[in-house]
């Protein structure tokens, strides 16, 4: 059919099918700044503007637009600057969104500028409330909302001529003057032996903060914009979904309707029959190649558990056939017309079942490859035992010993773009993958076995990334997306719906945690021990890494050595099983916010019956900088275990920061304001008679993660000089929305002396930038940071030798600054005449150079995370009012990009906390496999968040780092339980902390 309409201020005439959605009509005629996220109307992605009110374009049939206005965020504004054409620049939105930080990903900024377009064009002074509610129907997976609703505010200010206030510069200075130490040790000491087990007993004189070396930053510690935050405001093709190609097909995937079976047969010829439809695969079709779909290094440290087409079954979801066809419809009707008999099987959907006697063996495939301790027949993808010192000894002399169960759900990542992929021929032969992954390099060495082609036949490109947060750590669909070009010779795009990302990719893995803890009556701990039961569901990848990590993190957070002899006395073991449930896979925090829930909950625990003060209880038995990471010697991920020094550690600066921030003397045990409870067990106390059903409480969790995986992660970048003095930097490492383009640029632009706008940054692609091991385990400003320094000094080098020839002085004496070449005597030249010269007329040659980086090293971060809530007694409702994180990460790159990253994270860890779980039926079908009804914040559900740095100076990186990306997730469960606990007097054992869950606490006292 014919509509007519005004897109964007232009008369548009178009023939589309009467079905077609507006989202499909207006992305299939060049507007991609209109996203996907679910098209069930629930995410917001593709707002747009009907006659200047915001709708979502998924959920209208394009013939409604028929006769309308329809706006896009194409219409917003554009850079200033086109060539020779001036335009008017960006909107003041855009700007405000690009100065404040409210771009991370990106993927939700067009539906977030539009929204708050129509609210400021009603309403120019709108209170926050107002900016939430505007923004509450685009869901943000990234930001938190608080950055996004200060630009809308700050937009809003600068229309009525107001000068809004300033952007976040750079942080206050370290709390704590002191000197540099000496010269870091680069080796722990050997362990002093007592008894069975490694212990650690090294300790090394270090300061705890240690600022960072004289001398003024320009470029790093500063908040400079996102280098790619102005195509991102724009709404700019950047996505992998964002291209059109001539042939291209629309690939889906047939997923299983049991949990557990094996085709018994499988019927195609009518689903190939249909016109339209260029493929069918089985897997009859496809060569049986076992591998796994984890993204880590070689050799990946799981068992090869995964085929791409298998005739088994391991869990509602899985693949039963793909196809290829001219568009999305005829993929969708094909995918009907296959014909499937199941011979289904008995499944195990409780992991407590799994390794039971008689239990249904799920992988029983002959060419298995196990890795590690797994034993398939019993259902069990890793067994892990972590032990130092002696912890029945030491729990046997313990005055108290604590016993405590916890469970932690399965939830998921849930990144507002759903996985992506498009797959083509080059005209070299070459499989080219335009895919959404955080791991181009490894997703490259995984598929080649696979698709039975050499590593160097397959170029891997990664666009912008509409966020990961580790699902996307893990070849989930490019596999499919391949064989379908493979067979159709033909480009493919493949892309998740929600409830495919839901039901048929990874998640957090749920565990099952028993807890046992000695300590002595004034606090010291002596002993702690973690046994977990893991849920890996049908496949086994990251089943050893991410329950290690459990252990190897959370525990190493109180070492358990205040004993006589000062030993750590630690035991982690955990049986990861296999279930007919979705596969658990990374989720950020990698199992360590798993890990921190039992722990922190513990300490709590143990804290009110010692009746101490639950924070001071903690400090007491903190780990300090100076001692050895007490995991560190028996654990790393596979691979041979080193050990590591802690050399910097703010946790104790960070808590009383923490605790000032919230309050945290204000109302203690028992207030009468407040109604806290503190440790009191009787809830009588607080039943609602004639009083207030709510009660207030406050609680904090202490909490450390990693840096990269030492002796493991490599990260590798390239620069080369152009003409007129600007760099193109190439970094293997991977961007998903977290600033890691950015802060590697600034880091980059304060070595070679000009600002981070005279780089051209670009990640990532197989084929044109250096190694990475790819964007996981918190490494890239610290590993990828640490090789961009290199490169830096080396083009460095080369610049001053140029300019020395130039200026006729030693190289040596020549400083870069300002865009300059500088001489001692006050002489200079331009890094644009160095360039040129270099080039074309002396002594010519490119000057470029290639770092790279791998670290024995994986500085901890530290945090104190806090949190207010007030739960009502008589319903179970936990209201959170406000989350508080105090963090040392080290030296911090750009602020603004680091705050966002923490309040980004403490909201999906709220979500974690109160919310968020994927739920099942009695058949393994997950019930909830919609943004509608597995609830994620909005904007105007959100608590009050502040978020504060305590800088210190990590000695083994050039800028003094540790990472940041991961720790906000850690802590708010424990906290807002530990706050539920202090409100009521009961401590919750199970998250999320749903009303129902609350409530059957509070009725049961416990
Ligand atoms: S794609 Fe339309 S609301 Fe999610
Ligand atoms: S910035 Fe909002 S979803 Fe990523």
């Amino acid at each position: 059919m014919q509509i007519n309409l005004t897109l964007n201020d232009t008369s548009q005439s178009w023939d589309i099918p009467v079905n077609e959605t507006l989202l499909d009509a207006l992305r299939r005629h060049g507007v991609f700044g209109v996203k996907q996220g679910c098209q069930t109307g629930e995410c917001g992605a593709c707002t747009v503007l009907l006659d200047d009110v915001p709708l979502t374009s998924c959920t209208m049939l394009a013939a409604q637009a028929d006769g309308h206005r329809v706006t896009t965020v194409e219409a917003l504004g554009e850079h200033p600057e086109q060539g020779w054409k001036h335009t008017e620049g960006l909107h003041p939105l855009q700007q405000a969104f690009i100065e404040i930080g409210a771009i991370q990903c990106g993927y939700c900024t067009p539906a977030q500028l539009l929204a708050a377009e129509a609210l400021l064009r009603e309403n120019p002074n709108p209170s926050e409330a107002e900016v939430r509610q505007a923004l509450s129907g685009v869901l943000c997976r990234c930001s938190g909302y608080v950055r996004p609703v200060e630009a809308v505010l700050r937009a809003a200010a600068r229309l009525r001529g107001e000068e809004p206030p300033p952007v976040i510069g750079r942080l206050e200075p370290p709390v704590n003057v002191m000197p540099l130490p000496p010269t870091p040790p680069q080796s722990a000491e050997p362990p002093v032996e007592a008894g069975p087990g490694p212990h650690t007993q090294v300790k090394v004189d270090l300061p705890k903060l240690v600022v960072a070396p004289a001398g003024e930053t320009r470029h790093v510690g500063v908040s400079e914009p996102k280098v790619d935050a102005v195509k991102l405001a724009q709404g700019k093709p950047a996505f992998v979904a964002d291209v059109e190609m001539r042939g291209m097909l629309i690939g889906k995937i047939l997923h299983s309707p049991i949990a557990h079976g094996y085709i018994k047969h499988i019927d195609i010829s009518k689903a190939r029959a249909l016109p339209g439809v260029h493929a069918v695969l089985t897997y009859q079709d496809v060569p049986r190649v076992i591998f796994s779909t984890a993204g880590q290094s070689h050799p990946i440290p799981s068992p090869l558990d995964f085929v791409s087409l298998d005739r088994k079954m391991h869990f509602v979801g899985d693949r039963v056939a793909a196809v290829a066809a001219e568009t999305e419809e005829i993929a969708q009707r094909a995918l009907g017309l296959i014909e499937v008999e199941f011979e289904e099987l008995p499944a195990v959907l409780d992991p407590r079942d799994s390794m039971a006697p008689g239990a249904p063996v799920i992988h029983d495939e002959g060419d298995y490859v196990p890795f590690a301790e797994c034993d398939p027949k019993r259902n069990l993808a890793a067994h892990i035992h972590m032990e130092l010192g002696n912890v029945d000894e030491a729990l046997k002399t313990a005055d108290y010993v604590f016993e405590g169960e916890y469970e932690v759900p399965r939830v998921q990542q849930t990144p507002i773009e759903p996985f992506v992929c498009i797959t083509y021929w080059d005209e070299d032969d070459r499989l080219v993958f335009r895919t959404s992954t955080q791991v181009p390099f490894h997703a490259r060495r995984i598929l080649a076995p696979v698709l039975g082609l050499p590593i160097k036949r397959i170029r891997v490109i990664k666009p912008r990334i509409g966020g990961g947060f580790g699902n996307k750590q893990e070849v989930m669909i490019e596999d499919i997306c391949a064989h379908l070009t493979i067979v159709t010779k033909r480009p493919v795009k493949l892309e998740y719906t929600r409830e495919e990302q839901f039901m048929a990719s990874t998640s957090r893995h749920p565990m099952i945690i028993k807890m046992r803890t000695g300590v002595m009556k004034d606090g010291r701990m002596v002993a702690n021990e973690m046994r977990v039961l893991s849920d890996t569901g049908a496949f086994g990848n990251h089943a050893l890494t991410v329950n290690g990590n459990t252990g190897h993190k959370a525990m190493s957070l109180y070492p358990a050595n205040k004993g006589a002899d000062g030993q750590s006395n630690l035991r982690f073991v955990a049986e990861v099983v296999y279930t007919n449930k979705p596969t658990s896979g990374a989720y950020r925090g990698y199992g360590v916010p798993q890990g921190f829930f039992p722990v922190e909950s513990q300490m709590e625990r143990i804290a009110r019956a010692l009746g101490l003060d639950p924070l001071q209880f903690r400090l007491m038995n903190v780990v300090q900088a100076g001692e050895e990471h007490p995991m560190s010697k028996v654990f790393s991920e596979g691979r041979e275990a080193r050990g590591e020094l802690i050399r910097t550690n703010a946790i104790v600066e960070c808590a009383r920061l923490g605790a000032e921030l919230i309050g945290w003397e204000k109302g203690k045990q028992g207030d009468k304001e407040t109604g806290r409870q503190g440790n009191k067990a009787d809830l009588s106390t607080c039943l609602p008679v004639n009083l207030s059903t709510l009660r207030q409480g406050k609680g904090v969790a202490l909490v450390m993660q990693g840096t990269a995986i030492p002796n493991l992660d490599m990260g590798a970048a390239s620069i080369k000089m152009n003409d007129d003095g600007s760099f193109n930097l190439l970094v293997g490492a991977t961007d998903l929305g977290t600033g890691s383009d950015t802060v590697l640029t600034q880091m980059a632009a304060e070595v070679l002396g000009c600002p981070p706008d005279d780089f051209i940054t670009y990640s990532s692609d197989t084929d044109f930038t250096p190694f990475d091991v790819g964007a996981y385990a918190s490494s890239t400003t610290y590993i990828s940071g640490a090789a961009v320094v290199e490169a830096a000094r080396k083009v460095a080098e080369q610049i001053k030798a140029v300019a020395g020839r130039m200026l006729d002085v030693p190289p040596d004496e020549i400083e870069l600054a300002e865009r300059q070449a500088l001489a001692l005597d006050g002489r200079s030249v331009t890094l644009a005449e160095v360039a040129l010269d270099s080039l074309h007329r002396s002594g010519q040659h490119q000057i470029m150079a290639v770092g790279s980086y791998v670290s024995p090293d994986s500085p901890p971060p530290f945090g104190a995370q806090f949190a207010d809530v007030t739960v009502d007694i008589g319903t179970g409702q936990v209201t959170v009012n406000k989350l508080v994180m105090v963090l040392d990460c080290g030296m911090i790159v750009n602020p603004a990009a680091a705050v966002g990253q923490i309040e980004g994270g403490m909201t999906q860890a709220l979500g974690y906390a109160v919310c968020e779980e994927m739920l099942f039926d009695e058949h393994g079908r997950m019930v909830n496999p919609r943004f509608g009804d597995y609830r994620i914040f909005a904007a105007d559900e959100m608590p009050e968040m502040q978020v504060r740095f305590v800088q210190t100076y990590e000695p083994t990186h050039p800028f003094g780092v540790k990472a940041v990306a991961e720790i906000p997730l850690d802590g708010v469960g424990p906290a807002v339980a530990n706050a539920v606990y202090d409100a009521t007097g009961v401590s919750p054992s199970v998250l999320p902390l749903t009303p129902e869950r609350v409530w059957r606490a509070l009725r049961d006292g416990k």
